[in-house]
């Protein structure tokens, strides 16, 4: 049964907490010390679902795997790779995305690769046909079998020339973990740029690889033919961060959230000076807080990097059911991340989602049957209710808005948090939420 957490809302969230490695980057950067047989070392790991996964994931293709909890630092030895049996597999990833990006590292280390069908949080279709066309330009070819895809390249990997329909962050980087060492010149246009993106790319510049970033979205890469083992700090997880800020403005509270950097998150910070938020960088973190009177409506608009991070949107939107005017959120990443919504509504939240685009960018969404636009209108007052957790992002702003309400709330479910937020619930008692985990 799915652990159900009790909330007794109404008090303000105050103290200090800390954010470790990336969850958006940790496990993509334990996927590329396949790349080589040496050991490499990843520091700033946090101990969360997604690691655990990708973790099993790598042993059962033959790769010794250990994880220092409280040092945060995982070595990773991937000497005599083997296939596992796909049902193991298949098992395993039914929750997570991040098996198709293991295609592009075993195909250069064993010639094959196997997929099983993806999981990862529903807030949208979330197809892999930009990872497929990928595969295949660079000369994979693949076959369906009745637990996902094999996938083999028979005659070897040859970089080219590959533009991406959408900056997908994925897609992206399956293209990095392919071409680096595939015969020759790739050339990726319209690719992501995400500071995680930027990251994997730190990383495989440390094992040997040779890539360059154009401001134009071009991302180079010089096939080489050999790469080495990587000592690698993760960067901090400024979505956990912009989650936990958002938290302090709802509950009226006060975070000091260590590790957090502002290089990354520039656009949530404008955003939440525009809704009314505090906050102060510090050299070893920065601090969020309410200062006191109105929060003000604000008009948000999802983007690739770096536009505002469609995952803060989420937690974002809580804030502004405690601002005074009317919000509105045009989502242009995900056609379906609205679905959240639902829960506030029944705590009282006045929010109306819709299929237009809701703002100036232009989405793909648009003229299609995708509520993927809303309207906020604040400030209302959140009562206590029993929730279901939807997803990752969506489940830790139900959190949020359990504690931002008055009265006591069950939120089930709860265990989905930990995907992705490492230790939250010890950062909510550090933080002085009355919380009570039942079975
Ligand atoms: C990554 O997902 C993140 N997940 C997401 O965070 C994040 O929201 C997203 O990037 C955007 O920044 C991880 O890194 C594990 P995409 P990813 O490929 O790579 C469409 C979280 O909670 N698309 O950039 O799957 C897709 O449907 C998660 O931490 C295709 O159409 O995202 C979406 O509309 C949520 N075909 C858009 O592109 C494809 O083959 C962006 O997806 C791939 C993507």
């Amino acid at each position: 049964m799915a652990s159900v957490l009790e909330v007794r809302g109404g008090k303000p969230l105050t103290g200090e907490i800390f954010v470790r490695g990336a969850k958006n980057l940790v496990p993509k950067a334990m996927v590329a010390a396949l790349l080589t047989e040496e050991t490499s070392t990843l520091r700033g790991v946090p101990q969360i679902r997604d690691v655990e996964v990708v973790s099993e994931l790598l042993q059962m293709h033959g790769v010794d795997v250990d994880y220092q909890q409280e040092e945060g630092e995982l070595t990773i030895t991937p000497g005599s790779l083997t296939l596992p049996d796909p049902i193991q597999v298949d098992a395993l990833a039914g929750s997570s995305r991040i098996p198709i990006l293991f295609c592009g590292p075993l195909l250069h280390r064993l010639g094959e690769a196997f997929v099983p069908d993806l999981g990862g949080c529903h807030i949208g279709d979330r197809p892999v046909d930009f990872h497929l066309k990928v595969l295949e330009d660079f000369g994979a070819v693949r076959t369906s079998t009745p637990h996902g895809m094999h996938i083999t390249a028979p005659k070897g990997l040859r970089g080219k020339p590959v533009r991406l329909p959408f900056p997908s962050v994925g897609a992206t980087e399956q293209t990095l973990l392919t071409a680096v060492m595939a015969k020759g010149f790739t050339e990726l246009s319209n690719a992501a740029m995400e500071p995680e993106i930027m990251d994997l790319i730190a990383v495989l510049q440390k094992m040997g690889a040779i890539i360059s970033v154009d401001m134009d979205r071009t991302i180079r890469v010089e096939g080489v033919d050999k790469l080495h083992a990587y000592r690698h700090t993760a960067l901090p997880d400024r979505i956990e961060a912009g989650s936990w800020a958002s938290a302090a403005l709802a509950t009226h509270g006060d975070i000091f959230i260590r590790g957090a950097a502002q290089k990354d998150m520039t656009t949530f910070l404008n955003y939440f000076r525009k809704i009314g938020g505090a906050f102060d960088v510090q050299d070893d973190g920065i601090r969020f807080w309410h200062p006191g009177g109105e929060l003000q409506a604000a008009v948000l608009e999802t983007d690739v990097h770096p536009g505002l991070m469609t995952d803060w949107q989420q937690p974002l939107v809580v804030a502004l059911t405690q601002a005074t005017g009317l919000s509105i959120v045009h989502e242009t990443v995900y056609e379906n991340r609205f679905g959240f919504t639902d829960a506030l509504r029944g705590m009282g939240a006045n929010i109306q989602v819709y299929r237009e685009c809701l703002g100036g960018l232009r989405c793909r969404f648009g003229r299609q049957n995708f509520y993927h636009s809303a309207i906020i209108q604040g400030p209302t007052k959140l009562k206590a209710a029993d929730i279901v957790v939807p997803d990752l992002r969506g489940g830790f702003s139900h959190l949020i808005a359990a504690l931002a309400a008055e009265g006591t709330s069950h939120v089930a479910g709860i265990d989905i948090i930990n995907r992705g937020y490492e230790h939250f619930m010890q950062k909510l008692s550090k933080l002085g939420a009355d919380v009570t985990m039942q079975s």
